[in-house]
């Protein structure tokens, strides 16, 4: 007999205000977000990056102005990326004790000590070439040789202050390298998040203009991975996990969320996933030409890296976020 009651109740009683907030199964917390910088030499300067509308290239003084409102946000941390005065065959502004991350690092410890430092270890903002390695002369990355140069950017950057080291090269061994060389110098708590599922992707676009890293010759796909595949990511985390790293990362982050899934339930561990330079531009121009509500966009891009099993998100888009969830 009927009870009268319906027997599919209806929706709107599961799915009431109140039960929501108790019920949500992905909420957003600014203390796992990592807001990314480009810094440059200078005095005074807030240079707009074209390619990435509200974002700038910070010269040290500013920069430091800027990180007020990341600390006072509760943000997690920072990502620097450094534009060097001078480039050359070797990249060697990156390992030098006065290169701009260098004296970033070291003005940023003095007056936020407790603020948290990621730096991007890579050569390609730095050589003449534009590549992530030393290059033979046939244009070939030297695999081997540049180990040796990343270690020493690595060491360079932990001992002016950095609390996490990112090498986002991709070339083979070298968190092993790495960390063998922190531990060298003694820098045995300085943790490792390797860039370790890197794809070859035309996201990265927007970045190459505002770190003037496009390649002068050839691309980056001999030392990317392809995006056709998944099980090659696998395969990489699981060799910089063994290697040593302590967090792994997924980049880019919004065609790769089957890649962040995938990878935390096969070894739940700290995951980070980066969300790239053509992710933010394209949300943010589809916004400026009234297209797009730019911050539901934000907050539901943001939950479904979340969803999808990342720890720690790393967007230009962070700070905009946690002001929204304020
Ligand atoms: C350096 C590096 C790149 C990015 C982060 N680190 C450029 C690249 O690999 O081509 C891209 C970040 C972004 O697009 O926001 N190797």
């Amino acid at each position: 007999m009927n009870s009268g009651y319906p027997i599919v109740r209806p929706r709107r009683m599961r799915s009431s205000l109140k039960l929501s907030g108790l019920i949500k199964e992905t909420t957003l917390d600014p203390s796992k977000f990592i807001m990314p910088y480009f810094v440059i030499h200078g005095n005074s300067l807030k240079e707009p990056i074209m390619t990435m509308p509200d974002q700038f290239r910070y010269s040290i003084d500013k920069l430091l102005e800027e990180l007020k409102s990341v600390i006072d946000m509760g943000i997690g941390g920072i990502l620097l990326f450094g534009i060097p005065k001078h480039k050359d065959e070797l990249g060697s502004e990156s390992y030098s004790p006065d290169g701009i991350i260098q004296q970033t690092l070291r003005a940023i410890k003095d007056v936020y000590s407790d603020l948290l430092v990621v730096t991007d270890v890579c050569l390609c903002d730095y050589t003449s070439h534009g590549h992530c390695g030393i290059v033979d002369e046939n244009g070939y990355v030297k695999n081997d040789e540049t180990l040796e140069y990343l270690a020493k950017i690595a060491v360079s950057y932990a001992k002016a202050g950095a609390d996490i080291i990112a090498p986002s090269d991709m070339m083979d061994g070298r968190v092993k390298k790495i960390r063998e060389s922190l531990d060298d110098e003694g820098l045995v708590n300085t943790p490792i998040m390797a860039y370790s599922s890197k794809y070859a992707s035309c996201f990265y676009e927007p970045f190459r203009d505002a770190a003037d890293c496009l390649p002068k010759f050839g691309n980056r796909k001999s030392y990317q991975m392809d995006f056709s595949n998944s099980d090659e990511a696998i395969l990489e985390v699981g060799l910089d996990l063994d290697e040593g790293a302590d967090i792994v990362m997924v980049k880019p982050a919004l065609s790769y969320l089957d890649i962040i899934y995938k990878l935390k339930q096969t070894f739940k561990r700290p995951l980070a996933v980066y969300n790239v330079s053509g992710e933010y531009s394209m949300i943010k121009a589809a916004s400026k030409l009234g297209y797009l509500k730019e911050d539901a966009a934000v907050i539901e891009m943001f939950t479904s890296f979340k969803r999808a099993g990342a720890d720690i998100i790393i967007s230009y888009y962070s700070l905009h976020a946690a002001k929204i969830l304020g």
